[in-house]
């Protein structure tokens, strides 16, 4: 069995990205700048927002965090994308999902600027990674490419099934891995809640990607010999054992399966930290004006 490294491979990333960012200043460039909104205390998306925040730092590129109450109105939330859609100071633009129900999700996110849609969610940018045209991937399912190119993980070929069809990494990553690309070219099965026989499927897996967020749910008897296993889970529960009081568990009984692993990814420490580290090369691309 071979772990699939996240945070090791985020961190070769960031440096990578940190040397493009000194070789942009001393060609009179200016520093990348992303901006984050989130939306009331929740505590997971407090985490990781401070962790995308931190991460801009590591790399030497500016960061904006703007905060608002839980009770914010839509409008103005939205004023607040407006203005910064117009900050030409700034390339990048997310907003930490989820939004309170109050929120129209699917109006904030048409409402970012595609240019500035670094998280690759605008339906302009689902639509150009359909089509193959350059564009910012989703950061979740691109952080999974990434970790498959550099571990030169072989897809050609293989049955990728994948466990979830959200619009952040189930579904965007379906139609990455049947795109006639590396990593890719493979014949994927989507699956979901109302799958009949889930466990039939999983077994014939020889990539498989879980994003449905129930801890623990994937184990050995639903799984082959010799699968890749990437678990997108992040379910925090209360521990005693642990300073914070919390630790994270993935969506694949790690232990239970490991043995019957080629590659698998460990939580904390696998997808995870991809996912910033992409986000962060988005927002490059953008500041270097790669994709428009
Ligand atoms: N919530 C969970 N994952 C993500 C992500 O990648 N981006 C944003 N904006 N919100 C999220």
């Amino acid at each position: 069995m071979i772990l699939l490294d996240g945070k090791k491979t985020a961190n070769d990333i960031k440096e990578e990205i940190a040397i493009e960012v000194v070789n942009l200043l001393s060609d009179g460039g200016k520093k990348p700048h992303l901006a984050a909104i989130l939306v009331g205390n929740d505590g997971a998306s407090e985490t990781y927002v401070n962790a995308k925040v931190k991460a801009c730092e590591k790399v030497g590129f500016d960061s904006t965090l703007v905060r608002f109450n839980i009770d914010v109105s839509e409008d103005k939330l939205l004023a607040e994308i407006e203005k910064i859609n117009r900050n030409s100071s700034i390339d990048g633009l997310i907003v930490q999902l989820p939004l309170p129900k109050h929120i129209n999700e699917m109006k904030v996110t048409e409402a970012i600027l595609p240019e500035k849609d670094v998280d690759g969610f605008h339906p302009a940018n689902i639509g150009r990674m359909a089509l193959n045209l350059p564009t910012y991937l989703p950061a979740t399912p691109a952080g999974i490419l990434e970790l498959l190119q550099r571990y030169e993980v072989e897809t050609l070929g293989k049955h990728c099934v994948v466990i979830g069809r959200s619009h952040i990494v189930g579904s965007p990553m379906s139609i990455l891995m049947a795109r006639n690309n590396y990593p890719g070219n493979c014949t994927v099965t989507l699956t979901h809640s109302r799958t009949k026989n889930l466990n039939e499927i999983t077994k014939t897996a020889d990539i498989l990607i879980v994003a449905l967020g129930k801890a623990e749910f994937v184990t050995t008897d639903m799984v082959k010999q010799g699968v890749t296993i990437i678990d997108v889970g992040i379910t925090r529960v209360k521990s005693d054992k642990t300073k914070s009081g919390w630790k994270l568990l993935g969506d694949v009984d790690f232990e239970d399966v490991k043995n019957k692993c080629s590659y698998i990814t460990p939580v904390p420490g696998g997808v995870g930290p991809m996912t910033i580290a992409i986000l962060l090369k988005n927002t490059l691309l953008s500041a270097k004006r790669v994709i428009y």
